[in-house]
C-alpha cells in the first residue's frame, strides 16, 4: 500500500511514522508513505501557504495552488483509490473503515491547517473527509497519523502474531478482555487462575466472558448495532 501525505507541518508526522509498527511496515515494503511538504509546490515567491479568507472572517486559509500541483503531480504517476480530507466536519473515523482504507492501493491523505482549505479544493480534489472525532485539534496531522497507523498495523504482516489485529478491541464489536503478564501475583493482586491453567478452551470461553462483560458495562451501544 502506498500512503502520500500532504502537510504543511511535516515535522508533526515524523515520529509516528517512524515508530514501532508503522516504522517496521515500512521496512519491510509493506507500506510505502512519503510526506510531502506543500510549500515545496507553491508558485509564491515566499512560499507562502496560506492567504487571508475572502469576506473577512478571522484566522489564515490554506491556498488550492500548492494542494493543485501536488495532487496533480501525484496523480500524473499513478491512480489513487481516495484523496482523503481529514477535517472534524467529516465522516467519523472507526473500525470498519479502517479495515476497508487497509484494501486500497494508493491514497493521498491532505491535512488541513489554519483556519481551513480553500472549499474549491474539498469539491474537485477530495473524495472522501474524515474526522477522527467530535474535538477540533490544530491541523490534520495527528488525525492523519491516526488514520495511517489504524490502517498499517493491519496489513497483512505488519504484525508479528497475525492474530492479533484481529483480536483488537471493535474487531469484532466487542471491547478486548484483559490481558496480564509476569509476575502472576504482585503486592497480592492475581491473575485470574483460569489464565494460568493451560486450559485453551477455557481460557477462550473465559476471554469472550469478559470481553462481553467489558462491553455491556463501558459500550453498550455497540452491543446494539449487533441487535
Ligand atoms: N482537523 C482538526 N480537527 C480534526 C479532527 N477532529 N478530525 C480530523 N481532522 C481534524
Amino acid at each position: 500500500m502506498r500512503i502520500d501525505i500532504l502537510t504543511v507541518m511535516p515535522e508533526m508526522l515524523e515520529s509516528p511514522l517512524n515508530c514501532s509498527i508503522v516504522k517496521r511496515a515500512r521496512e519491510k515494503g509493506l507500506a510505502e508513505i512519503y510526506v510531502h511538504n506543500l510549500r515545496d509546490y507553491t508558485t509564491d515567491k515566499h512560499r507562502k501557504v496560506d492567504d487571508y479568507p475572502f469576506g473577512g472572517e478571522a484566522g489564515m486559509v490554506m491556498k488550492i495552488q500548492p494542494v493543485d500541483a501536488c495532487i496533480t503531480k501525484l496523480k500524473a504517476e499513478r491512480d489513487y483509490d481516495e484523496v482523503i480530507f481529514m477535517t472534524p466536519d467529516g465522516e467519523i473515523f472507526d473500525q470498519p473503515m479502517a479495515n476497508s482504507l487497509s484494501l486500497l492501493n494508493n491514497i493521498i491523505i491532505l491535512c488541513g491547517h489554519y483556519k481551513g482549505i480553500d472549499y474549491r479544493i474539498r469539491e474537485h480534489f477530495v473524495t472522501k473527509e474524515i474526522s477522527i472525532g467530535d474535538y477540533v485539534l490544530t491541523g490534520g496531522e495527528l488525525p492523519a497519523a491516526c488514520v495511517v497507523d489504524a490502517v498499517v498495523r493491519l496489513l497483512p504482516g505488519a504484525i508479528g502474531d497475525e492474530q492479533s489485529a484481529l483480536s483488537d478491541s471493535f474487531q469484532d464489536n466487542l471491547l478486548a478482555p484483559p490481558v496480564y503478564t509476569r509476575p502472576s501475583e504482585y503486592n497480592g493482586w492475581k491473575v485470574p487462575d483460569v489464565l494460568l491453567s493451560g486450559h485453551e478452551a477455557k481460557i477462550a470461553q473465559w476471554r469472550l466472558d469478559q470481553a462481553l462483560e467489558r462491553t455491556r458495562a463501558l459500550r453498550p451501544d455497540l452491543l446494539n448495532e449487533n441487535s
